[in-house]
């Protein structure tokens, strides 16, 4: 059947209820975004007496996955035994033994395998550097591209002699919890920018990349997520199926998951999900309603609610695949924009 339709897509989001989407609720749909990945290069700009100044940069190529609070920790391995004389922009989370240097400023981190995490946007000024310190959430490259990278500064040494040092080995990336797994770190063309209005090219002295991917089997076992449909002829087409996101037992004896009504004060901090029983058990159920068919146009409104008491959601976006939107839709409430990777699909922010 052809009918020709510009349908409007009225997307209207329930706040009543904590609303969200996370990264992970995409899952299924990573091959919209087949060249999506996170790439780390390391820049090195700088000689010193015993070893050189390099740029570390984190960009987040996804398009609609971000990383979200609590933010991204970046490890690698030395392969000799430089050290990481002095650092800004981000830090490492141990210094480690550094006893055997007697310089006046001890190094900022003599650890084999260093692990780095971001500085707060409050960080005082003197350890800021350009583009850094977004206390390591990045945004989805389709969505705020301008907030999709971070970088910091490091200054290595103790090369011994190595005049040019060694690429670090087994990059690791927690975007925050596990998932990404890194290539190993190679040599690439240097990195170049633009000075004097463009009318210049300078470039770094060598620039090293890895490519972190995201895999859903590394990250969750069960999904996180289910989905649900109604029209305005009938509100139960398709309910979550039961226990779609993992059986717990709702057993009161158990903090498995919370019964409606009762009191938070029994939430332990620190867990990391606290999820309200439900007969689908998901900490996330998205709701597609279909509000009305009229000849021109249809209207949908899509309902995100959270059951997970342990976390608030405050920068969420969700993707839709659907054929409708190969046709004009107007998005109602919330900011949208389209995937460039495929012709109808669409990310709501
Ligand atoms: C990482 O993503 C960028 C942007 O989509 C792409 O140009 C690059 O080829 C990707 N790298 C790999 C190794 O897939
Ligand atoms: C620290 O390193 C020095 C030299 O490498 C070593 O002699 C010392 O035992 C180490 N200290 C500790 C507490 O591991
Ligand atoms: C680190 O990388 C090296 C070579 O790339 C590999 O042989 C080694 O097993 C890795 N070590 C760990 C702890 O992953
Ligand atoms: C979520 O936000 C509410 C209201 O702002 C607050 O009372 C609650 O403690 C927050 N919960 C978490 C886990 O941050
Ligand atoms: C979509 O809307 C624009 C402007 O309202 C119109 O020019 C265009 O023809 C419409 N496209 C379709 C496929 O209806
Ligand atoms: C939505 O778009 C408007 C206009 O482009 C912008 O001002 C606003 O910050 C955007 N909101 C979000 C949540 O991206």
């Amino acid at each position: 059947m052809e009918l020709i339709f510009s349908p409007i897509w009225a997307f209207a989001l329930k706040l009543t209820l904590l609303l969200v989407v996370m990264s992970s609720l995409s899952d299924c749909y990573d091959p919209l975004d087949p060249n999506g990945n996170i790439t780390v290069t390391f820049d090195t700009h700088k000689w010193t007496d015993d070893g050189y100044m390099a740029r570390v940069t984190i960009q987040n190529y996804y398009q609609y996955r971000h990383v979200e609070k609590q933010g991204w920790k970046l490890g690698w391995t030395w392969a000799e035994d430089e050290v990481i004389l002095s650092m800004s922009g981000a830090f490492a989370t141990e210094q480690g033994n550094c006893s055997s240097f007697k310089f006046q400023t001890p190094p900022h981190s003599c650890l084999k395998n260093p692990v780095i995490v971001d500085l707060e946007p409050t960080a005082a000024p003197e350890i800021m550097t350009e583009d850094c310190c977004h206390g390591g959430i990045l945004s989805a490259w389709a969505i705020i591209p301008s907030n999709s990278f971070s970088s910091f500064e490091i200054m290595v040494g103790n090369l011994k002699g190595n005049t040019y040092g060694n690429k670090p080995l087994n990059l690791t990336l927690m975007a925050p919890g596990p998932g990404y797994t890194c290539s190993p770190i190679e040599d690439t063309d240097p990195t170049v920018s633009l000075v004097i209005g463009g009318r210049r090219q300078i470039q770094v002295f060598r620039t090293w990349k890895s490519t972190c991917t995201y895999s859903t089997f590394l990250s969750n076992k069960v999904p996180v997520c289910c989905v649900s449909l109604s029209t305005f002829y009938n509100p139960t087409i398709t309910t979550c199926p039961q226990c779609s996101c993992g059986c717990r037992a709702a057993n009161p004896s158990t903090d498995s998951c919370i019964r409606e009504g009762s009191s938070l004060s029994q939430l332990s901090s620190g867990k990391l999900d606290i999820v309200r029983c439900t007969d689908h058990m998901c900490p996330i159920r998205v709701h597609w309603h279909v509000k009305n068919n009229y000849m021109f146009h249809w209207r949908v409104k899509l309902t995100i609610s959270n059951y997970n008491h342990a976390k608030n959601y405050s920068d969420w976006n969700i993707l839709v695949q659907h054929p409708g939107f190969s046709q004009n839709t107007t998005t109602y409430s919330f900011n949208s924009t389209a995937l460039p990777t495929v012709g109808f699909a669409g990310t709501f922010t």
